[in-house]
């Protein structure tokens, strides 16, 4: 299964927007605002594929010279529990140790903190609402 980062804009983009709507917004009755994904221009975008079709995504939002944020994290519905997303954090986590960065750190659905907790990330702080739903900050130190 490769993974790859994908560049803003192109076809692979559209077909991240897509499934990250799919997973993460239209079950909460949401959706993108084109402002909130021009933004998305020079975070550092991640795909996984299976031929031309992606399985899941994420991206990352440099916060400070030191930290980043993952965020959108998503699986296809029926192939979540495969380790893909086990797969796409090691990925993300290897491109932000390159890029420098020191800290990931996240707004974790409660739902997903377990999968967090599970490669290390810690909870910090009290749960919050965030796109209508529970969450908790997470963070992990990467290791060099
Ligand atoms: C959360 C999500 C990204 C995890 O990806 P995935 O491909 O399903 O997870 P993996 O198969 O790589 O799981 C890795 C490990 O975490 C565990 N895990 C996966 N999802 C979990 C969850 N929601 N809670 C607790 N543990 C979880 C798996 O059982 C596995 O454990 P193991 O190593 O002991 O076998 C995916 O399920 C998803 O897209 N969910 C819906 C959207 C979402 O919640 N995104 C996160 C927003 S913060």
């Amino acid at each position: 299964m490769p993974i790859k980062q994908i560049d803003f804009g192109t076809k692979e983009y559209h077909q991240m927007t897509k499934l990250r709507n799919e997973i993460l917004r239209k079950p909460l009755h949401l959706h993108f605002a084109k402002e909130e994904l021009e933004r998305e221009k020079n975070d550092i975008l991640i795909g996984a594929f299976e031929e031309d079709k992606m399985l899941g995504c994420c991206l990352l939002t440099r916060i400070d010279k030191s930290n980043v944020r993952l965020r959108q994290m998503a699986v296809q519905n029926n192939l979540q529990g495969r380790g893909i997303g086990a797969s796409l954090m090691n990925f993300a986590e290897n491109i932000a140790r390159d890029s420098g960065y020191k800290k990931m750190v996240m707004h974790a659905r409660k739902t997903a903190v377990g999968f967090y907790e599970k490669l290390g990330y810690n909870v910090v702080g009290n749960e919050f609402i965030e796109v209508s739903i529970p969450h908790f900050v997470m963070e992990k130190k990467l290791k060099f």
